[in-house]
């Protein structure tokens, strides 16, 4: 006998399915309750409601787990490479090694940017948000390949979109990053892998071809990528599902994910936490005062990096990325103040009953700004990073939603509005 649920309305009753997940979710089926009853439900900012079955990614927000298709992050973060966890979750499992070989083969066809592309992107404003560019860019190859706009086409020009995004990501964000500094561009380099090509596009220079970035920070790149490559339905993977369900291409979607990052508090998230962390640093480095300042109604100041709409626990990515900064910063010799304000703000905040009564506790952005900007980074690329890691993420819940054929996202609302009146025409104004 399967589960159902009864609601009463109005006096009578109605009995509606109950949806088991595989990991004992349990979710109150109300696809017809408008149509039974006439009622619809409310929740604002989808706390309490699902939008979608999906087998990509688990997460227990409060025993702290996260998994891609069955495996740990822990696991994937240890003894991984990025495009293999990139290849989890487009493809369900793990490559085999010549699996492997023949994913980042495809990858390194696609690697360059057309020349009319990059003619666009010469135009931008220097000093203009990267993630207003990359937005742009990644729209703007929607223009480029015309024959791969159709989510429906067919399966090897979708294949080649895929290839193409994961392809061109790396090389359009050292292109930003280049433009910052008024550099010229680093091409990509085929003969290396992903994330050392990437940041060799970006922080190699065309007058150093023999320019090695150290393999910590290459490993911690990877870890880091991993650690962000998807998070089941978050705001900017809602919003690529959101925007792919109307039948749009993979690149507006993309694109519109982009988007839905750049939000403080989404991705936007890691570079506010560094910048909040300097003006701590700047104002005398008192915590108290500021941990006093999130905690007052009365105050908008809140302590980014702190707060999930799942979490109530520890994000395990957030305990990885804490370990990985101390090992960084110790073999890149860095000594960084703000890592310390960072560290006493954790420790008075977890023992402060507002934070603990909410459940608030140091999410994936808290540390991350950190270890970005050890590793050389400026402070308003670090979403950048964030979206480079979640791309994958993003197709693999768009593919799930095409492939799954879900219906155009349309939720319904209440009307608080005003009541019929007759039409006041201009003289009587
Ligand atoms: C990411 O969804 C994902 O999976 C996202 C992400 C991913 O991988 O895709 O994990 C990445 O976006 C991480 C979150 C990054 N954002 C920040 O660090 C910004 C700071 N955090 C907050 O703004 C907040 O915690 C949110 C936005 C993350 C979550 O907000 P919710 O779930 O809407 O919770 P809420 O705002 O209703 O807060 C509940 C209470 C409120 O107090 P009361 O009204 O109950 O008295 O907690 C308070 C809030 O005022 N609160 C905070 C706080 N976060 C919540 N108070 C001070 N500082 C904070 N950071």
């Amino acid at each position: 006998m399967s589960e159902t649920a009864k609601i009463i309305l109005e006096g009578k009753e109605y009995e509606l399915p109950v949806i088991t997940g595989s990991e004992g979710e349990k979710a109150i089926d109300i696809s017809n309750l408008r149509g039974l009853s006439g009622y619809i439900t409310m929740d604002e900012g989808y706390k309490n409601t699902g939008s979608t079955l999906s087998a990509v990614t688990f997460l227990d927000g409060e025993l702290g787990i996260l998994r891609h298709r069955g495996y740990s992050i822990e696991d994937l973060a240890d003894n991984c490479t990025f495009l293999e966890v990139a290849y989890l979750l487009l493809k369900g499992e793990l490559p085999t090694e010549s699996e492997l070989a023949d994913f980042e083969h495809k990858i390194t066809e696609h690697t360059l940017v057309n020349e009319g592309l990059e003619g666009m992107f010469k135009a931008f404003p220097t000093g203009s948000h990267p993630m207003g560019q990359l937005s742009s860019m990644i729209s703007a190859l929607s223009l480029f390949y015309p024959k791969s706009l159709n989510p429906h086409r067919d399966e090897d020009a979708i294949s080649r979109t895929i290839i193409r995004l994961i392809a061109k990501m790396p090389t359009i964000c050292a292109m930003i990053y280049k433009k910052r500094n008024g550099h010229p561009i680093v091409f990509p380099n085929n003969y290396l892998d992903y994330v050392t090509n990437y940041l060799n596009m970006t922080f190699g220079q065309v007058t150093d071809p023999n320019y090695t970035p150290d393999p910590v920070i290459v490993n911690a790149m990877n870890k880091l990528l991993i650690l962000h490559a998807d998070h089941e339905q978050n705001c900017s993977a809602s919003t690529v599902r959101m925007v792919g369900s109307s039948q749009s291409n993979l690149y507006s979607s993309i694109s519109a994910g982009i988007n839905a990052l750049w939000g403080p508090l989404h991705g936007g998230a890691n570079q506010e936490v560094l910048e909040m962390l300097e003006h701590i640093k700047n104002d005398g480095g008192d915590v108290t005062k500021w941990i006093n300042k999130a905690k007052d109604k009365n105050d908008p100041f809140r302590l980014m990096g702190f707060g999930h709409r799942v979490y109530k626990n520890f994000d395990p990515r957030a305990k990885i990325i804490k370990k990985a900064c101390d090992e960084v910063l110790e073999k890149l010799g860095v000594n960084d103040p703000v890592l310390e304000i960072a560290k006493k703000l954790e420790e008075v905040a977890l023992s402060d009953p507002y934070f603990v009564d909410r459940k608030l506790f140091p999410n994936v952005d808290f540390y991350s700004g950190i270890i970005y900007r050890a590793l050389g980074f400026p402070t308003d690329f670090f979403t950048i990073l964030f979206a480079l890691g979640r791309l994958p993420g993003w197709i693999s819940q768009w593919q799930e939603m095409r492939l799954e054929k879900q219906p155009i996202a349309r939720p319904r609302q209440i009307y608080t509005g005003q009541a019929p009146r007759e039409f006041v025409p201009m003289e009587k104004r």
